[in-house]
C-alpha cells in the first residue's frame, strides 16, 4: 500500500515546549492507523498538524516536513482550504452545528459552492448512508441535530466530514464520550469506511486499536517510539516502552 501522508523529521514547539520530536512516519492509504500513548504525548498535536489546524495557534513553531500525496503541506502554494477539505476531522466530543440535520451535512458542500437542491439532497442522503445513520434520521432531516443522542451526533459529524468528499479522516478519541453500543457502531463504520478513505484515529482504548486498526503508532513524550502492523505492535513490540504501555504499566 502506498503512503498518503509522510512526515519527515517533524518537530513542533508550543513556545518553549517541544511537543513533537523528530517524527518520521509514512501512513498507508485506505487503511486505519491508530495513534496510542499516554496523555500529553503529542497525539492530538500530530493529528492536527496534518491539516494545518495548528496554524491557528500563534506560538506554534514547526520544523521538518509533511507530505500529503507527495506534496509538502507547508509550501506557500498549498491551498489550506482544499487541504482541509481533503483531510477532514472528527473530534472527541460530538460537535454538530446548532441547526437542522440536513443543514449540518449541506454546510460544507454549500461553502464549496454547491447550490442545487437536488445535488445537495443527494449529498446529504449519501453522506448519511455512508455514516450508517440514514435510517435513523431520514424522517427528521429538518429537526435540530442537537436533539440526537451522543452516538448519533458523532455519526452525524462523520457524515458531515464525508459530505465534502475527503480522502483522509482524522478522528481524535471519537468514541471516548460514547456508550459501548454507540462505540461499536463507530468501530464498524470505520472498518467499512477504510475501503474508500484513509483513517487516522487517536484512541486510549487498546482493545479498540486491536479491533479496528491495521497499523499502530506508539507516541511517548513527543517521540514516535514504534510504528508497525497492529498485530506485531501488540503481540511482539520491539521497544520495552511500547510493551510497558500496552500491558498497562503506565499511562
Ligand atoms: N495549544 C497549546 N498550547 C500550549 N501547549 C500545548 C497546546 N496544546 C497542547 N500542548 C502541549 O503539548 C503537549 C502534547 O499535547 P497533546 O498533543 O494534546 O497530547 P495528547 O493528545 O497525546 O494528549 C502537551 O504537553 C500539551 O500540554
Ligand atoms: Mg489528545
Amino acid at each position: 500500500m502506498k503512503g498518503i501522508i509522510n512526515a519527515k523529521n517533524l518537530n513542533l514547539w508550543y513556545g518553549e515546549t517541544q511537543a513533537l520530536k523528530n517524527i518520521n512516519i509514512e501512513i498507508p492509504e485506505k487503511s486505519i492507523t491508530a495513534l496510542i500513548g499516554p496523555s500529553g504525548c503529542g497525539k492530538s498535536t500530530f493529528l492536527k498538524i496534518l491539516n494545518r489546524m495548528n496554524d491557528l495557534i500563534p506560538i506554534v513553531k514547526i520544523k521538518g516536513d509533511i507530505y500529503y500525496n507527495g506534496k509538502d503541506i507547508f509550501e506557500k502554494s498549498i491551498d489550506v482550504n482544499s487541504l482541509r477539505r481533503d483531510i477532514g476531522m472528527v473530534f472527541q466530543k460530538p460537535n454538530p452545528f446548532p441547526m437542522s440535520i440536513y443543514d449540518n451535512i449541506a454546510y460544507g458542500p454549500r461553502i464549496h459552492g454547491i447550490k442545487g437542491k437536488q445535488r445537495l439532497d443527494e449529498i446529504v442522503e449519501n453522506s448519511l448512508k455512508d455514516a450508517a445513520i440514514w435510517d435513523e434520521v431520514k424522517d427528521r432531516l429538518k429537526k435540530n441535530a442537537l436533539g440526537l443522542s451522543g452516538g448519533q451526533q458523532q455519526r452525524l459529524c462523520i457524515a458531515r466530514a464525508l459530505a465534502v468528499k475527503p480522502k483522509v479522516i482524522l478522528m481524535d478519541e471519537p468514541t471516548s464520550a460514547l456508550d459501548p453500543i454507540s462505540t461499536s457502531k463507530i468501530e464498524e463504520l470505520s472498518l467499512k469506511l477504510k475501503d474508500k478513505y484513509t483513517i487516522i484515529i487517536v484512541t486510549h482504548n487498546m482493545q479498540q486499536a486491536v479491533r479496528i486498526s491495521d497499523n499502530t503508532a506508539f507516541f511517548l513524550l513527543g517521540e514516535l517510539i514504534e510504528f508497525g502492523k497492529t498485530e506485531e505492535i501488540f503481540s511482539n513490540p520491539l521497544d520495552k516502552r511500547t510493551e510497558n504501555y500496552i500491558t498497562g504499566r503506565f499511562g
